[in-house]
């Protein structure tokens, strides 16, 4: 495995390389959820490119930029064991310059759910994403289903300016109690890990009764905020998987998000219907 840290470097190797390239990109701190992103793009792909970049344009000033974990030498273990060819670990000065065009999300869905909490977060990861595409030009691109806002504008933006990349959307990876993995999960004590147990409480509560016949998205949402009632929730919604308000949930369209806080730290977790 080669890790690369510069840019020029990296469209060198990329151009040696033959076949197909997965790309999965990362802010670091691997996880079993960044893991099962590798695995399937080992599988699928002659060769895997690992990006590993805490990309500070997607961080809002208050956030935790700074103290976001940063653990380069046991990722590159990981990348190693995982059978990852290259993994891309570079510089912000060589990845930003101070002239260049900025890349907008649309704001009908940019400004929703996440990005009204984190105004600007979206334009900061699709301006990293359209990056990590452009220098690396993988066949295909694995993101988890776990970010699924994120995952649906990169969706938009990959049809809208007819990127030549395949996305593949990834299954959320749960510890055995249910809680969703997240790099963040580790500023949790083990009571706020219990107490957030309710997230996928909440998810689980929801689905079932949707699986004895509910449709009526509002007494789901309410069935969600019940199991979230010692939370400081921030959203609880069923929404269309094209992020629109739903008042009926029609099976496989669905979506089910939610997004709390667990003392201070902000957690998300979802739910494919
Ligand atoms: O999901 C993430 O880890 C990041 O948002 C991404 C896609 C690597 C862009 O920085």
């Amino acid at each position: 495995m080669r890790t690369i840290s510069s840019t020029k470097e990296l469209i060198a190797a990329r151009s040696e390389l033959k076949g197909s390239v997965g790309l999965v990109p990362t802010m670091g701190a691997l996880h079993n959820g960044h893991l099962s992103l590798i695995k399937q793009a080992r599988m699928q792909n002659d060769n895997v490119i690992v990006s590993i970049f805490v990309n500070p344009k997607q961080f809002l000033p208050k956030e935790d930029y700074e103290r976001y974990p940063r653990r380069e030498e046991a990722d590159q273990k990981i990348c190693t064991l995982s059978g990852v060819d290259i993994v891309f670990m570079p510089q912000s000065d060589d990845i930003y310059t101070q002239i260049e065009p900025e890349i907008l999300a649309p704001k009908n869905l940019a400004y929703i759910l996440e990005g009204e909490s984190r105004p600007g977060h979206f334009d900061g990861v699709l301006r990293v994403v359209l990056k990590l595409f452009n220098l690396v030009r993988p066949t295909n691109a694995y993101f988890g289903k776990k970010d699924a806002q994120q995952l649906y504008l990169i969706q938009n933006m990959v049809k809208t300016l007819f990127l030549s990349v395949n996305i593949v959307p990834c299954d959320i990876v749960r510890e055995a109690d249910g809680l969703a993995m997240s790099s963040r999960n580790g500023y949790l004590t083990q009571s706020e890990k219990e107490q957030a147990l309710a997230l996928s409480i909440a998810l689980k509560n929801a689905s079932q009764a949707i699986m004895k016949g509910e449709r009526d998205a509002n007494k789901v949402e309410l069935i969600m905020l019940e199991a979230l009632k010692d939370l400081k929730v921030d959203y609880a919604k069923v929404l269309s998987r094209d992020f629109d308000p739903r008042e009926t949930i029609v099976i496989k369209e669905t979506i089910l998000l939610i997004a709390a806080f667990v003392g201070k730290i902000r957690l998300i977790d979802n739910l494919w219907i």
